[in-house]
């Protein structure tokens, strides 16, 4: 279980454009149907997601006027290289979404011409304002361009054309854009993009993800009045020397992409998109200065991270969760990606970041069923009765007893020849999640750098006589777990066989005891599996 347990080696989405775009099919969607989408047992039915297409990073997360907004990056072809656009969301309670089409679309002939790439969403002055990267490349390809030292990045401002529409359903980009046009002088960066901005006093400060080759990630930080002029301070942070930024055929391992600065309980934290990474220490004249650093999240399927405060003021965390099957695969079923659950950031007492699911997910919980203290052998029954779901909350605690390896198993066949485990080693200290049985499906097999089943997970450290407490979200192909308040593990799982919807302990190395297992159905948010709306995602 060691070396495929570390994620912060994973490599970053444009790295990965760079070493299989020939490879990537950008197909068009004419081919699905909607009731296809709709039946499709392995879209998910309680998570945002657009009506068909791609999605990746949420962007601009925004609590207005009592109502959540949530962006996301579009685009109308299955590949992750294509055409960005915003697509759009709303909802009331943070679980139940209404999608609303696209908010932002690549202008012809425009400095977005090629996409309107990740940002954020602020009010100035009482205007719902967008901050976006647009991208411009030539006939060439972009990464002929990034090769030869151009950068097709520049920032961008979209305003609500009309603040009194509390749905915010039209933007206007400014005539002023691009706001900024070009990384600063003498810099030559890897990248430039995905603007994070807050206020202090009266100014705006944001800082924009960028990099160079041999110095790594960093954020670079800029200040304005007017959210239109701007001037450049100097890098926010700058990542710690590592070997992997001192590799010149590998520029965009040396690149920070989404970067997010905040402050939680008075203290600075700054998530930085690769391994889900959250970065501690402290911020003294508008620079941070790291001193630890940690995962909010252990799965490669959880991406691109972006946070938000809401009225309660709360840190809400969301990513976007990617596939772990084919590209052709992808393309085949005519979706691919998924919002994450809201998750709540909170700050532990020992410093670090903990995570739990946000409490308005409790409203989607019907008929339950609760097993109370069982014991579970290693040769023990495979699945617990009247369990079965695909689409459930199961809370679990879980006493590791004298087991090396112990906790559930979910999406079993009756005879466990496919099923996926969720757990804790004891040896190894690691909270894991094990796809490796998860499908038969060949599709599944994904060829690196992209991970598809397998091991995944990460170090949390149960004291002595602690028990893994567990809260895991099962829809459909989508699994996110909680564990210990501690950290969060997204995984994909595409099973075979429709029956695959077991549920039940698992104990290995000894015997452990489940003190309680709870299962909740859930609530579907949409009785088509969010395919709805279609006609509003036309491009
Ligand atoms: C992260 C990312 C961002 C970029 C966006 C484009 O997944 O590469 O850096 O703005 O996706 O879709």
């Amino acid at each position: 279980m060691a070396n495929h347990f570390d994620i912060r080696f994973a490599v970053t989405r444009r790295e990965f454009i760079a070493l299989t775009s020939a490879a990537l099919a950008s197909t068009a969607l004419n081919a699905q149907t909607t009731s296809g989408l709709a039946n499709d047992r392995h879209r998910p039915r309680f998570h945002l997601m657009p009506p068909s297409a791609w999605m990746n990073d949420p962007n601009g997360p925004l609590f207005w006027r009592g109502q959540y907004h949530m962006f996301y990056q579009y685009s109308p072809v299955i590949s992750i290289a294509g055409p960005k656009y915003w697509g759009h969301a709303i909802s009331s309670d943070l679980v139940h979404w209404k999608n609303l089409g696209i908010a932002l679309s690549p202008t012809p002939g425009g400095p977005d011409k090629n996409g309107c790439w990740s940002g954020s969403a602020v009010i100035n002055n009482g205007t719902p304002t967008l901050v976006y990267t647009g991208v411009t490349w030539s006939a060439e390809t972009e990464f002929a361009e990034r090769k030869k030292g151009q950068v097709p990045e520049r920032q961008m401002v979209a305003v609500a054309a009309d603040p009194r529409d509390e749905n915010l359903i039209t933007w206007t980009k400014i005539s002023l854009n691009p706001v900024l046009a070009a990384p600063p002088a003498g810099m030559k960066v890897v990248g430039w993009r995905d603007p994070c901005l807050w206020k202090e006093g009266n100014s705006w400060y944001m800082v924009i993800g960028a990099g160079e080759v041999g110095r790594g990630g960093m954020a670079l930080l800029y200040t304005s009045k007017d959210l239109r002029n701007w001037t450049y301070l100097h890098p926010l942070a700058v990542a710690k020397p590592n070997p992997e930024s001192q590799d010149a055929s590998r520029p965009w391992a040396s690149m920070w992409e989404c970067p997010d600065f905040f402050l939680l309980n008075g203290k600075p934290i700054l998530l930085v998109a690769r391994g889900n990474t959250y970065l501690t220490g402290t911020y003294a004249n508008h620079k941070f200065d790291q001193h630890s650093d940690g995962q909010i999240d252990f799965g490669s399927a959880a991406y691109a991270q972006k946070t938000m405060q809401d009225e309660k003021d709360r840190r809400i965390w969301w990513a976007w969760i990617r596939e772990k099957r084919t590209t052709e695969a992808q393309a085949a079923a005519g979706w691919a990606g998924v919002m994450s659950l809201p998750k709540l950031l909170k700050l532990r007492p020992d410093g670090k970041l903990g995570v739990e699911p946000a409490e308005e997910l409790k409203v989607l919980r019907r008929a339950k069923r609760t097993i109370a203290d069982q014991k579970i052998a290693p040769n023990g029954p495979l699945l617990l009765r009247g369990f079965d779901s695909d689409c459930a909350e199961i809370e679990a605690e879980i006493d590791l007893g004298d087991a090396h390896q112990a906790s559930l198993r979910v999406r079993s066949t009756r005879d466990g020849s496919e099923q996926t485990l969720i757990g804790y080693d004891r040896d190894t200290k690691k909270l894991f999640c094990d796809t490796s049985a998860s499908s038969s499906d060949p599709e599944t097999k994904v060829a690196p750098p992209l991970r598809g089943r397998g091991m995944e997970g990460g170090s949390i450290k149960l004291q002595h006589g602690e028990t893994l407490r567990l809260r895991i979200y099962l829809d459909a192909s989508v699994i996110e777990t909680f564990a210990n308040g501690r950290a969060s593990l997204t995984d994909r799982v595409y099973p075979s066989s429709a029956e695959s919807l077991g549920i039940g302990l698992f104990a290995k190395g000894g015997t452990a005891r489940s003190r309680s297992v709870t299962r909740w159905d859930l609530a579907p948010i949409s009785t088509d599996r969010f395919t709805s709306g279609a006609e509003l995602f036309r491009v």
